[in-house]
């Protein structure tokens, strides 16, 4: 009894991992439809695709359907190999109305092929996922009782299902085995005949009671045609279904597996569906979401969950007139991608059009738990249940709690939040000017900053940002900013004097190409400011919250600033900054020297608590640490066979790629390939999944990157 609870909580772990990763499955959902189908039958008919090459995640999953309760039952035909083997044999293979001519030599032949070589090869491939599986053809046990088709004079040996019996198939689901099924069936005198596996799997599916047959297939399900554009249709009831049987306008292949999936809805099954197999997750998202991803034959539409669900993630009208909408909506100052997507999980984003993209910019170093987080979900939707703002009017208890949640694994006395990146620069400079005002006594308090640096577009940040491009065109902007080059010590040795109130600067320059402080330089900038009296500010918008796999940037350094400022991974997607400070300095501000309506309300803050605790309690700095290692290390890798890669730079997981050719043309090619992250230098990548990124996703972000590089070294790369 335990040994089968563990087992079966074994199984929803398993489930819930590949369908988070995978299928971009909530746990919440997984569960939701593995506990209501527990002990279902689910027939399953393998063709197309999968069949030719019996995929094995396809075979994996249904490994995992079982083991999370649910009965898979496997129908199979093996039309292109019982073609290829007759070719081999010199026949030629004759179809009519998408049935295959079967003479008694023919007959042979598929026997031997279904029965015999795509039979025992499902049943290897179950049993090398893990599974239990038992191969019989609709002869055994006379599972499958045929007849001669009605048109059988000219097709030969081709049978239909004339009765079932399923003792057999039932005996080995009790025994825990995936029944494998040839379609193949006799009738009473002993013939053999050659039965369509789309009919001969209605046919089980209706006699076992199944909950649901699929139909996996080479075409993504029933398209039909509207102003000239073919769309697929996500959901039929029976009415429309049998309709477009009897006008023709579906054809070909189709017409049997449309009328397979009217034979099972009508015998009782709750829905069919046919479903392409190109997307080994495909049968998996057709079973375990919403929005499915092929054509649902159900008695009745009644829900329209499926089209809501679809149409916010399947049609690639979806994209064009969400990029149209923003085109003729929106300010035009941000040069956007052509993406939008439906919904994100873990390190993957879904495109409207339903392309699946593993993440590795995560919002600019935003997403640290990335998408979906289960932790940061349930927080923001509980506080959410109670109150979303009250203004700093009050006690924020979940202000104070992120607060002391920051202090503990940075070690600042005293915490101060607000919305965004500029805004803790903001807030940054103002207490440095007082600072400088009050403990300096200087009438006219001067920052130093470093040439290439970026703090943010509001005036005082965008005055310290050290890019001249984005500060021309917005003066006048506040004075009281001195530019040094970056990383030059002896430079911020010349530049400051009695004045100086700080030195402000970040310890990776992210927006300016990911280049990291050297060790020297900020440890000579902590001697430098402790030694005149000014303080170091450390901005640690893009570095800080475990980014670089310490909880600060700074750490690497072995110094501490006197302020630091946090942004991006704080909220894991909510907006929340925050700024850090210690003694003194943390006691600067009075009641209305600064402020903010909404920073730090409790919505933020909520979501702040969540990505703080899961990033300790799920050790995620270790893993930033060691997924960082394994991302560099891998574009090392390709840098050495590859000459376009210059560089590689960068902690944790903030890594910068500098190529000897234009970075936006390899970003695209990557997005085309699945891949996101982002040109931050005309000829520097920037790299920034999630904290919770794994092994294997840095490995497939690799492949694509390293393809990618190897066409772009061959000049073969032609992004748009
Ligand atoms: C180092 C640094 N500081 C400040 C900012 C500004 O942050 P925000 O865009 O949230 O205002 C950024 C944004 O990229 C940044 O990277």
């Amino acid at each position: 009894m335990k040994t089968a609870i563990t087992k079966a909580r074994g199984s929803i772990a398993d489930l819930e991992e590949r369908a988070r990763s995978s299928v971009g499955l909530t746990l919440a959902e997984a569960l939701r439809y593995a506990t209501r189908w527990r002990g279902k039958t689910v027939v399953i008919k393998l063709g197309g695709s999968v069949l030719d090459q019996a995929s094995d995640a396809t075979l994996e999953d249904v490994v995992l359907l079982q083991r999370a309760g649910l009965k898979p039952v496997l129908v199979h035909g093996g039309g292109i190999e019982i073609s290829r083997m007759l070719d081999r044999l010199g026949h030629t293979p004759r179809f009519i109305d998408g049935l295959r001519v079967t003479d008694a030599d023919t007959m042979e032949v598929v026997e031997m092929v279904l029965a015999g070589r795509v039979n025992s090869r499902l049943v290897a491939g179950i049993e090398a996922a893990g599974g239990k599986a038992a191969g019989l053809s609709g002869k055994d046990g006379s599972l499958l009782v045929a007849r001669p088709h009605p048109s059988a004079g000219s097709l030969g040996h081709v049978g239909e299902v004339e009765r079932v019996a399923p003792d057999v198939l039932k005996a080995m689901v009790e025994g825990g085995f995936v029944p494998v099924v040839s379609s193949i069936g006799t009738d009473r005198a002993g013939t053999t005949y050659n039965l369509n596996a789309d009919d001969a799997a209605a046919a089980l599916a209706v006699t076992l009671h199944a909950e649901k047959l699929i139909l996996l297939t080479d075409v993504d399900g029933v398209l039909r045609t509207e102003g000239g554009e073919s769309r697929l249709v996500s959901e039929l009831d029976l009415p429309t279904a049998r309709a477009m049987l009897e006008s023709g306008e579906v054809a070909g292949g189709m017409i049997p597996k449309l009328k397979a999936c009217l034979t099972a809805v009508e015998g009782g099954v709750e829905s069919a569906h046919i479903v392409g197999a190109r997307d080994p997750d495909g049968l998996l998202i057709e079973l375990l979401t919403d929005r499915g991803i092929g054509t649902m034959v159900r008695s009745r539409a009644v829900r329209s969950v499926r089209n809501a669900a679809r149409s916010n993630g399947n049609q690639l009208p979806g994209i064009e007139s969400a990029i149209a909408a923003s085109e003729e909506h929106l300010f035009g100052n941000y040069a956007r991608e052509p993406v939008a997507f439906s919904h994100g999980c873990g390190t993957h984003l879904w495109g409207l059009d339903g392309t699946k993209y593993l993440d590795f910019i995560g919002g600019i170093a935003v997403s640290s738990l990335g998408h979906a987080h289960p932790s940061l979900k349930r927080a923001i939707r509980e506080q959410a249940e109670r109150y979303l703002h009250v203004s700093n009017l009050y006690h924020i208890p979940e202000q104070a709690e992120a607060a002391r949640l920051l202090k503990e694994v940075s070690g600042f006395d005293r915490a101060f939040f607000c919305n965004s990146g500029t805004e803790a620069i903001e807030a940054a400079i103002k207490l440095a000017r007082k600072w400088g005002s009050l403990r300096r006594g200087s009438a006219v308090p001067e920052i130093i900053v470093a040439e290439g640096s970026f703090h943010g577009r509001t005036l005082g940040a965008l005055a310290a940002t050290g890019v001249a491009r984005y500060r021309e065109e917005f003066e006048p902007l506040p004075s009281g900013f001195r530019f040094v080059p970056f990383n030059d010590l002896e430079a911020v040795e010349s530049a400051i004097g009695p004045d100086t109130c700080a030195i402000l600067v970040e310890p990776v320059q992210g927006e300016g190409g990911v280049i990291p402080a050297k060790r020297d330089y900020l440890t000579g900038l902590r001697e430098l400011t402790t030694r005149v009296g000014a303080l170091l500010l450390l901005d640690e918008v893009q570095t800080g919250v475990g980014r670089t796999g310490r909880w600060m940037a700074f750490e690497h350094y072995g110094i501490r600033p006197d302020v630091v400022a946090l942004a991006k991974g704080l909220g894991g997607g909510m907006p929340v900054g925050a700024l850090l400070a210690s003694g003194e300095v943390a006691e600067l501000f009075g009641p209305g020297d600064h402020g903010t309506t909404f920073g730090g309300n409790a919505l933020a803050c909520a979501a702040a608590l969540a990505v703080l605790r899961t990033i300790r309690d799920d050790d995620l700095l270790e893993r930033a640490s060691s997924m960082g290692r394994r991302l560099a290390a891998g574009i090392e890798r390709t840098a050495a066979e590859n000459p376009v890669v210059r560089d590689v730079r960068g902690l944790g997981l903030l890594l910068g790629v500098d190529l000897t050719i234009e970075a936006s043309s390899v970003s695209t090619a990557c997005r085309e390939r699945g891949l996101l992250l982002n040109a931050v230098q005309p000829r520097t990548l920037r790299l920034a999944p999630p904290l919770t990124v794994s092994a294997s996703e840095v490995d497939a972000a690799l492949l694509i990157l390293r393809e990618v590089l190897a066409e772009a070294s061959s000049g073969d790369l032609h992004a748009n």
